[in-house]
C-alpha cells in the first residue's frame, strides 16, 4: 500500500523499546528429566520421559487441526478421522473462514499436515483424546485484545477474511515450533528425536508460510482498528512474551533497528535469535501462552479445561 518501511520501523521501534532483554540461555535450567523407565505405545521402547515429551504438544497438534480445518473445510477432526479425537469432547466454536481461494488451498494442506502430526505421535506414544478446545471467533478476538492493550469495535474475528485468519494464524505453530526446539536436548532416544525433527520442520515451514503471507501485507489495515498487520504481530509477540515470562522469545515480523539478523535488517520475515537460530521454549512457557494466563497451573484460553498429557496436568496440579 506504499508506506515505506521505515515508516513501520519507525512505529516498530517504538512498540519494542524497552521490551529487548535477550533471552537468556535457559540450557542450564534444563537438566534432563529423571530416567523412570521404558513405557510408550505397544511396540516402541522409549523412556517415560520421552513419551512424556511426544505426547505434550499433542495438545497443540490438535488445536492447529481443529483452527486449520475448520477455517479451510468448516469442519474438524471429527469429520475427519473420529478415531483420532480418542473421543475427545467436539471443540467450541469452529467454523469456516471467508478466504480467498489461494489461502483456503494453503489452509486446508495445513490441516492435512496437523492431522498427519496427530498420527504420526499417537504411532509413537499412546497419547490422550483431544481436549476441551475454544477456537470460538471471540477467544481469539480476546487475544488480540489483550495483545493490543484495547477493546476492539468490531471485535475481531478470525474467521472473517484471509487476513484476519492469517493474524489468527500466526498466533499458534510457533508456539509448536519454540517447545519442539525446547524438547530436544532433553530427549534421550533416536526414535523421539527423528520424530520431533519432522514435526519441528514442517511446523517452522507452517510458520515461515504464514509470516511471508503477512510480510507481504505489513502495511495492510486490520480492519478499522488503525494498525498495520506488522504492528499487530510485534503486539501479539510481546504479549507471548509477556506470558512466557522467560524474557524476548518472539518477534514481529519488524524489528527495532539492530534486533534483525546479524542486526542488519528491521525486516524480519523468520524469528530467531542473535545467531538466527530458533528460540526454545519450556512447556510451562507454552502453557502460560496458550491458557492466556501466564501460568501453567492456571488454564483458560484455548483450553478452558486445561491441557492434557502428563506434563500440563502434573502442572496444574491434578
Ligand atoms: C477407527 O478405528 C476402528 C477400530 O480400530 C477401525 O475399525 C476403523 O476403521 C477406524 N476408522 C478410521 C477412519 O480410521
Ligand atoms: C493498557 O491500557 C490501559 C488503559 O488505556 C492503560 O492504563 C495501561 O497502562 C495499558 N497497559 C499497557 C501494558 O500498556
Amino acid at each position: 500500500m506504499g508506506a515505506p518501511a521505515f515508516v513501520v520501523a519507525a512505529a516498530a521501534a517504538v512498540l519494542l523499546c524497552g521490551a529487548l532483554a535477550r533471552a537468556q540461555d535457559m540450557d542450564k535450567e534444563w537438566a534432563r528429566p529423571p530416567y523412570r523407565g521404558f513405557f510408550g505405545a505397544p511396540g516402541s521402547m522409549l523412556p517415560q520421559s520421552d513419551v512424556d515429551l511426544l505426547e505434550f504438544p499433542l495438545n497443540l497438534e490438535y488445536l492447529e487441526t481443529e483452527f486449520f480445518c475448520w477455517s479451510a473445510l468448516g469442519y474438524g477432526l471429527d469429520a475427519i478421522d473420529a478415531n483420532l479425537t480418542g473421543g475427545g469432547p467436539p471443540s467450541i466454536g469452529g467454523q469456516s473462514a471467508s478466504l480467498t481461494p489461494f489461502i483456503r488451498d494453503i489452509a486446508t494442506q495445513f490441516c492435512y499436515q496437523e492431522v498427519g502430526h496427530l498420527r504420526a505421535i499417537k504411532q509413537t506414544v499412546r497419547g490422550f483424546p483431544r481436549p476441551l478446545l475454544d477456537i470460538s471467533a471471540a477467544n481469539f478476538g480476546k487475544v488480540i485484545e489483550q495483545a493490543l492493550n484495547a477493546t476492539l469495535d468490531p471485535p475481531f474475528n478470525p474467521y472473517e477474511n484471509s487476513v484476519n485468519f492469517l493474524i489468527a494464524s500466526y498466533i499458534i505453530p510457533y508456539v509448536g515450533l519454540t517447545g519442539y526446539v525446547g524438547a530436544n536436548p532433553k530427549l534421550f532416544t533416536p526414535q523421539a528425536r527423528k520424530l520431533l525433527a519432522g514435526l519441528l520442520g514442517v511446523e517452522s515451514a507452517q510458520d515461515a508460510v504464514i509470516r511471508t503471507l503477512l510480510y507481504e501485507r505489513g502495511m495492510t489495515q486490520v480492519s478499522s482498528y488503525g494498525v498495520g498487520v506488522a504492528e499487530v504481530t510485534a503486539h501479539i509477540s510481546d504479549l507471548r512474551n509477556d506470558l512466557g515470562r522467560r524474557g524476548v522469545k518472539d518477534e514481529g515480523l519488524v524489528v527495532a533497528p539492530g534486533q534483525g539478523p546479524e542486526g542488519l535488517t528491521v525486516g524480519n520475515v523468520i524469528a530467531g535469535d542473535h545467531l538466527s537460530l530458533a528460540y526454545d521454549r519450556t512447556p510451562e512457557e507454552i502453557l502460560g501462552i496458550v491458557y492466556g494466563t501466564g501460568n501453567p497451573a492456571q488454564h483458560g484460553g484455548f483450553f478452558p479445561q486445561g491441557a492434557d498429557g502428563r506434563i500440563a496436568r502434573g502442572l496444574l496440579g491434578v
